[in-house]
């Protein structure tokens, strides 16, 4: 596995996003000592950069991964985000990220997480109510303090980017980005090149979309969160599946899997650009990290670049409102 560096945090070109172990999409939660597995391999496999959230579960994520990384904390680099949990009195998935918040939600998280420091500290989604200075200011003390090291946004717009800069040098901003979910392209990754943050791209298979394993939402469980997701339904989801066989094409030119395929062409976007495929089985973390070795010609990364749009805003409505666009 080959290792990149997010400003001035090494990290390995693919990480691992947890969330799914515990929370969300069909199975999450369901069999933990697979989860723990998992993460073992992924760093026998050299990756290091490991992904969750205070609000997956919540909290049980975290814990997850604190017991999976007893005895080797320091084979990993360590993300984890605040924001989405109000422990000042407006609970679980309300924005909260005023300084009071931060300095309650970083203990939880060190204490869950088993640990004395979180190596990439993000803030989840940007709280209109709070100045993101104040923000900023409030992760700048937790460095000074040695809780983290570095700092990161996610889905955070270019200004909001520059005025957080200003006052805490950001070090990686998460953001959905994808072969079906290009955004951030336009307006947040010029801003980030010329600071020299780093883009960690979240959903970098799409939901499970781009692997071609999804198929039908007959597959989703009651509690899959793609079940309410545009993408995901009626016509929108029948459309989408062109592009996952798009995907497909390619990856048998290839000799690839599909997933494989969907990040190899963010790997060839940048240097600064580091997916967290997430998965809880060993045999997928196992083929999205060889998605490293994978090599794209000018041609096949032309094609996957130009393929049509997807059908459907990729977040329901209330979940975009929490982004800034
Ligand atoms: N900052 C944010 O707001 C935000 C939002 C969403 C996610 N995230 C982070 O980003 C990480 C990744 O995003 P994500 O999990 O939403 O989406 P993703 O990585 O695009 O896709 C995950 C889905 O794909 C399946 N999958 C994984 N590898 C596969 C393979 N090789 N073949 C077929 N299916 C495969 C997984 O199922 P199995 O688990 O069953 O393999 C899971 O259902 C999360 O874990 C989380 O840490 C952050």
């Amino acid at each position: 596995m080959r290792h990149v560096t997010l400003r001035d945090l090494e990290v390995s070109r693919i990480g691992l996003g947890a969330m799914g172990m515990s929370h969300g999409y069909t199975g999450s939660g369901t069999d933990d000592a697979e989860s723990i597995r998992t993460v073992h391999r992924a760093l026998e496999l050299g990756v290091t950069l490991i992904d969750t959230a205070e609000i997956y579960g919540p909290y049980v994520n975290e814990e997850l991964l604190g017991r999976a990384l007893q005895g080797r904390r320091d084979d990993v680099v360590l993300a984890t985000k605040f924001g989405l949990v109000s422990h000042t009195g407006g609970g679980e998935w309300n924005l909260d990220s005023g300084p009071a918040n931060i300095r309650t939600a970083v203990e939880g998280s060190l204490k869950r997480l088993g640990t004395d420091h979180i190596d990439l500290y993000y803030q989840h989604r940007v709280d209109p109510n709070t100045p993101i200075e104040d923000t900023a200011g409030a992760v700048r003390e937790l460095i000074d303090q040695g809780k983290v090291r570095a700092f990161g946004l996610s889905e955070a717009g270019p200004d909001t980017i520059r005025r957080a800069h200003a006052v805490q040098p950001v070090t990686a901003v998460q953001s959905e980005y994808s072969l079906w979910t290009r955004g951030v392209e336009e307006r947040v990754l010029p801003v980030l090149r010329e600071l020299n943050i780093g883009l960690v791209p979240f959903s970098p298979l799409g939901r499970g979309f781009l692997t071609g394993a999804v198929r039908s939402p007959d597959q989703f469980d009651e509690n899959d969160f793609r079940r309410d997701n545009p993408r995901f339904t009626g016509e929108n989801f029948r459309h989408n599946l062109a592009l996952a066989d798009d995907v497909a094409a390619v990856a048998a030119e290839v000799g690839a899997t599909p997933a494989q395929v969907a990040l190899a062409w963010l790997l060839a976007q940048g240097e600064d650009i580091v997916p967290i495929p997430g998965t809880k089985r060993v045999s997928r973390v196992e083929e999205n990290a060889a998605a490293d070795a994978v090599v794209l010609t000018a041609g096949q990364l032309d094609k996957l670049g130009s393929m049509p749009p997807a059908a459907g805003d990729t977040h329901t409505a209330a979940q975009a409102q929490m982004l800034e666009r």
